[in-house]
């Protein structure tokens, strides 16, 4: 069967990342293939994950050539698909069109809440525990040239309980969310494209 070539693009611990790979190695990607994983980040152990795995691991300088770069590591490796796991750069409006409906974002929020321009990471924990949301989640969707606004792929609810610091309201809301949509959600783009 025909795999979608797919890239991963990283900027930090990349556990996304690592639930790409665990899901590939059980099987459960069989339309999509991982086969490049690039950072931003020098020092991102997403970096030694995709190395341990196997898979082609590349740094790239963070400056105004970056996306030049990214260009050719993708069409070296025919990518058809792209995932941004924790991918903390934005792209620009031409690269997002050049690979338009095939990339894909996960967000640790239920989009529309705590989205969109200067949330990331911890943040978005941080503005959820400060409203005082009772249920959070995860959110993965199409990238488009607006933030966090293109069409919703999947989402999944995570409850938030008395006493969570951003911290550990972070972790359960990649355990028992990101980690889950992320893959189902590469898997259904891939089938689309390939199956
Ligand atoms: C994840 O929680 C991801 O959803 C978030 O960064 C973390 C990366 O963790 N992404 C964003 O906030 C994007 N707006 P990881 O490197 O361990 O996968």
């Amino acid at each position: 069967m025909l795999k979608a070539k797919t890239a991963v693009l990283v900027s930090g611990g990349g556990t996304n990342l690592q639930a790409l790979i665990d899901a590939e190695g059980r099987g459960e990607l069989p339309h999509a293939e991982i086969k490049l994983v690039v950072s931003n980040k020098e020092s991102a152990y997403a970096l030694k994950r995709a190395e341990d795995a196997g898979i082609r691991a590349e740094y790239l300088k963070n400056d105004a050539a970056f996306e030049a770069g990214l260009l050719t590591l993708l069409e070296e490796e025919g990518t058809e698909l792209i995932v941004l796991a924790g991918f903390l750069r934005i792209l620009s409006a031409d690269l997002i069109k050049r690979y338009e409906g095939r990339i894909i974002n996960v967000h640790p929020s239920l989009i529309p809440s705590f989205c969109g321009m200067g949330f990331y990471g911890l943040k978005v924990h941080e503005a959820a525990l400060s409203r005082g949301v009772k249920l959070t989640g995860a959110t993965v969707h199409i990238v488009t040239a607006e933030a966090d606004a293109g069409p919703i792929l999947m989402q999944k609810a995570v409850e938030v309980k008395e006493g969570d610091t951003p911290e550990i309201l972070q972790k359960r809301v990649m355990k028992e969310a990101e980690w889950v949509i992320l893959p189902a959600a590469l898997e259904k783009l891939a089938e689309k494209l390939k199956g």
